[in-house]
C-alpha cells in the first residue's frame, strides 16, 4: 500500500501494449491558445505569433500533443478575433502570414500538432463581402451571401421579427434602406448564407490554404449554426429561445441538411496526406453530436457536458458514459473542462462546498457581483480542478486544455467594467459580465510590467495573485498544479492506448458511491474522492495523485492513479 504525503509520480515499470495504429488525435491532448493573451513580443499589449513561437519550448515542455489557435486573423476585435475580416492572412498586430509559418515550422519540429479556428457561421462587418453588400441593392447577389430582410411597417423601420442575438439585443441590424441583416452575435458579426454557393466554394478555398501552409486540422465555430430556415412565418422567440433540441426542430441551429456542407468539407480534407482533421464547436444535444463527429463530416465534436457538470460523482459519471457512448460509435471522445468561452474551472468548484452549486451560472452569477459573493475558495476549487483532470486524461479520447489551467488560474472576478471587452457584457446591459475575466494574459514570471506577458501592460489587467501562479513560480514546485500537468501527461503518453475502459464498482474498494474509480488497459486504474471523508487505496503501484495522500489514504476531492495487478 502506498503513503506519502506529497504529490507523486513513478514512472510504470513496463508500458503495456500499444495499438499502433491509432491515430495521433484520437487520444492527443490539445493545448487551446488564446493568441492575444498568450504571449506579447513587441510591447504594445496583444499577444501575437512571435510571442507564441518563443513560448514553444514551454508546450514542448509541457507535454502536449497539439495546439488550437483561436483566431488570429485581421479583425477589429469587437468579439475576440471571431469577427474575422480576412480568413486567408494575419491580423498585423499578431504578426504576418512568414511569423505564421515559422510557428507551424517551430511546432512541427517540437512534434507538436497545430490546429487553426475557422469561423464560418459569420464574417465581420468590415470583410469585403459585407462592405460589398452594404453598397449594393436590395437583392443583389452580394446581400444573398448575408442574410438580409426587410423591415416591417410602412417605414420598414421595425425589424422583421423578434428573435434575439446570443450576446443581447435584436438579432437585426437596420442598414438604413429598409432593410434589415441578422446577426446572431455581435451586430459586427453578420450571419453568412449557407445557401449560397459563393459562399461554400470560398470557405473550402479557405480550408486549403492553411493545409497548404501545413496546418494539421481546424476547430469549426458555431458547427451548428450555418444552415437557417428563415422561410415564413417566423417562430416567435419566446418558443425558440430554449436552443438545445434532440431532433432537429430549430429554425436556427443544428438543422438536419448540416451534415452536406460537413461531407463537402471531408473531402476536402482527404485531399490531404495525412488526412486534415476538423472538431466541431457545436452546442447540441449529446445524443446528435454524432452528426457533427461522423467519419464523413468533421470527425470529432466538443462533449460539453463536463463543463457543464457539477463537482459530484453522479454527474461524472453520466458524462463519461455519455462520452463512451460516441466511442462504441466508433467516434473519438473529446473531453474539455473550460475554454475562453466558460468561467474557469478551478473557481467553478471552489464557489460552493455544497455539492450541486457547481454550474457555469453560479459563477456567471459571481461574476456579477464583481467576484465578492458567494466567497470563492481558491484552494477548494484548485484541488478538485486538479482532481478533475487526472480523471479526464484517464479516459478514452483526446483532451483539451483551455490555457492556464495548467497553472490552476482562477477567473478573474473583479475586472473593472471600463476594461471589460466582451460584447456579451456590453450588449446584455449588465445582465452578463461577459467572458474577459478568463482571457486575461497569462503569467510567466512572479514580476515584470505583465508578469512575464510581455515588455510592457497587457491588454485587461492582471492581478497581484497572478504571481504567485506564474510559470515561473509553479515550475519550482514539485506541489504546483503546473508540475502536476507535466507529471500526468509525460505518464499518459505512455499509458494511454487503445480504447478499453471498465467502471470498478463501490465494492471494489469498499468505498460506497462517492469514488468513481475506472480501469484503463495495462492495469491503469483512476480513482477518485468525491466524499469527505478519506478513503482506503486499492493494492497497486501509486503512479501519480492530484493531491497528498495522508495516512495511504484518498483524501476528499483528490484523484490517483495507480497500475494494479
Ligand atoms: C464561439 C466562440 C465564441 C464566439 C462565438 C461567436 O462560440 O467560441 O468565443 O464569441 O462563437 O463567434
Amino acid at each position: 500500500m502506498p503513503t506519502s504525503d506529497e504529490p507523486t509520480s513513478d514512472e510504470p515499470t513496463s508500458a503495456p501494449d500499444t495499438d499502433q495504429a491509432a491515430p495521433w488525435w484520437r487520444t492527443a491532448v490539445v493545448y487551446q491558445i488564446y493568441p492575444r493573451s498568450f504571449a506579447d513580443s513587441d510591447g504594445d499589449g496583444i499577444g501575437d505569433l512571435p510571442g507564441i513561437t518563443s513560448r514553444v519550448p514551454y508546450l514542448s515542455s509541457l507535454g502536449v500533443d497539439a495546439v488550437w489557435l483561436c483566431p488570429f486573423y485581421p479583425s477589429a476585435l469587437a468579439d475576440g478575433g471571431y469577427d474575422v475580416d480576412d480568413y486567408r492572412d494575419v491580423d498585423p498586430r499578431l504578426g504576418t502570414l512568414a511569423d505564421f509559418d515559422d510557428l507551424v515550422t517551430a511546432l512541427h519540429a517540437a512534434d507538436i500538432k497545430i490546429l487553426v479556428d475557422v469561423v464560418p457561421n459569420h464574417t465581420s462587418d468590415r470583410h469585403a463581402w459585407f462592405v460589398e453588400a452594404l453598397a449594393s441593392p436590395a437583392g443583389s447577389a452580394a446581400r444573398n451571401r448575408y442574410i438580409f430582410r426587410d423591415g416591417l411597417g410602412p417605414d420598414q423601420d421595425r425589424p422583421p421579427n423578434d428573435w434575439e442575438s446570443l450576446f443581447g439585443g435584436s438579432a437585426w441590424e437596420p442598414v438604413g434602406d429598409g432593410q434589415y441583416y441578422l446577426h446572431m452575435f455581435a451586430a459586427e458579426q453578420p450571419d453568412l448564407n449557407w445557401h449560397d454557393d459563393s459562399v461554400r466554394a470560398d470557405f473550402r478555398a479557405t480550408l486549403r490554404f492553411w493545409a497548404d501552409r501545413g496546418v494539421d486540422g481546424f476547430r469549426v465555430d458555431v458547427a451548428h449554426g450555418l444552415i437557417k430556415d428563415l422561410n415564413e412565418p417566423y417562430r416567435p422567440w419566446s418558443e425558440i429561445s430554449e436552443v438545445i433540441r434532440p431532433d432537429g426542430s430549430h429554425p436556427l441551429w443544428d438543422r438536419e441538411d448540416l451534415p452536406e456542407v460537413y461531407r463537402e468539407w471531408r473531402a476536402v480534407f482527404d485531399e490531404y496526406v495525412p488526412p486534415r482533421i476538423a472538431v466541431a464547436e457545436a452546442s447540441v444535444h449529446p445524443t446528435r453530436r454524432s452528426r457533427y463527429a461522423a467519419s464523413d463530416g468533421l470527425g470529432m465534436a466538443f462533449n460539453f457536458e463536463m463543463q457543464d457538470a457539477d463537482w459530484l460523482p453522479s454527474d461524472y459519471r453520466r458524462v463519461i458514459d455519455s462520452g463512451l457512448g460516441d466511442l462504441s460509435r466508433g467516434e473519438t471522445p473529446t473531453w474539455l473542462l473550460g475554454c475562453h468561452d466558460s468561467p474557469r474551472v478551478a473557481t467553478r468548484y471552489g464557489l460552493a462546498r455544497n455539492p450541486g452549486r457547481n454550474s457555469q451560472q453560479t459563477a456567471r452569477d459571481w461574476l456579477l457581483t464583481d467576484g465578492r459573493l458567494p466567497e470563492l475558495d481558491r484552494a477548494l476549487g484548485e484541488r478538485r480542478a486538479r482532481a478533475a483532470v487526472l480523471i479526464l486524461l484517464a479516459l478514452p479520447g483526446s483532451t483539451y486544455v483551455f490555457q492556464g489551467e495548467e497553472l490552476g488560474l482562477h477567473e478573474v472576478g473583479d475586472l473593472p467594467s471600463a476594461a471589460l471587452q466582451d460584447p456579451m457584457a456590453q450588449r446584455s446591459g449588465g445582465k452578463e459580465k461577459g467572458r474577459d475575466g478568463c482571457r486575461v494574459p497569462l503569467p510567466w514570471t512572479p514580476d515584470g510590467p505583465s508578469y512575464g506577458f510581455g515588455p510592457g501592460p497587457a491588454n485587461l489587467p492582471q492581478p497581484a495573485w497572478f504571481a504567485d501562479y506564474s510559470v515561473a513560480s509553479e515550475s519550482e514546485r514539485a506541489d504546483s498544479t503546473l508540475s502536476l500537468y507535466r507529471a500526468a501527461l509525460a505518464l499518459r503518453r505512455v499509458l494511454a492506448t487503445g480504447d478499453e475502459f471498465g467502471w470498478l464498482d463501490s465494492g471494489w474498494l469498499d468505498s460506497g458511491d462517492d469514488v468513481l474509480a475506472f480501469r484503463r488497459p495495462g492495469g491503469w486504474v483512476s480513482v477518485t474522492n468525491f466524499g469527505g471523508q478519506p478513503v482506503g487505496l486499492p493494492d497497486g503501484q501509486l503512479l501519480l495523485a492530484s493531491g497528498a495522500l495522508p495516512d495511504g489514504r484518498l483524501p476528499s476531492d483528490t484523484t490517483a492513479w495507480f497500475r494494479v495487478p
